[in-house]
């Protein structure tokens, strides 16, 4: 290992809905694996991941966390300290896109962020591999334009079950993180 490579720590938090594919856009980026069935995350959970981002030995801290409100018994007070927050919705599901301002809001109420305004968020569209995109219903350009309204926050789209961006939005994460520091 190249000893003079900065060792970063970040931490980063997973938010949305229940069901969006938190759990397994994670199990995917870290593990390479996925799971049809789904088991709801209780409390909160991180899994780490190396990166090299330039000159740099980032370790990502991601946290993993219940969408389920009656699961969410940690509170949120782990949201301290946080880096980055990953905004993840269901492209086929327009419930889950409309609750995005209520997480990013609950998040910047619990988080202590030094500036809410400029506070590195980072918003996934996730299943877009569902029926062949037929089932969708939330269209990128919407996704773009909700994300310009809130600062011009990253987007990407993904497929937990087909591994498709998955590693580039979790790279986006750690590098909007690394800007802000
Ligand atoms: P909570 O833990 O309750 O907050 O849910 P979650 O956001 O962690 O969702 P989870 O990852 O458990 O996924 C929910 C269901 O959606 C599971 O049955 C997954 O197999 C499925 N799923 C997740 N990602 C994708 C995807 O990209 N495409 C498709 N087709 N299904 C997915
Ligand atoms: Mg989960």
């Amino acid at each position: 290992m190249d000893v003079s490579k900065r060792r970063i720590l970040l931490k980063v938090i997973v938010l949305g809905d229940s069901g969006v594919g938190k759990t397994s856009l994670m199990n995917q980026y870290v593990h390479k694996k996925f799971n049809q069935q789904y088991k709801a995350t209780i409390g909160a959970d991180f899994v780490t991941k190396e990166l090299h981002i330039d000159d740099k030995l980032v370790t990502l801290q991601i946290w993993d966390t219940a969408g389920q409100e009656r699961f969410q018994s940690l509170g949120s007070a782990f949201y301290r300290g946080a880096d980055c927050c990953v905004l993840v919705f269901d492209v086929n599901t327009l419930k889950t896109f409309n609750t995005l301002n209520h997480w990013r809001k609950e998040f910047l109420k619990q988080a202590d962020a030094f500036d809410p305004n400029t506070f590195p968020f980072v918003l996934i569209g996730n299943k877009i591999d569902k029926e062949g995109g037929r089932s969708r219903v939330v269209c990128e350009r919407k996704a773009r334009e909700w994300c310009a309204t809130m600062g011009n926050i990253p987007y990407f789209e993904t497929s937990a079950k087909e591994d498709y961006n998955v590693d580039d939005a979790f790279l986006g994460a750690a590098k909007s993180a690394l800007a802000s520091e």
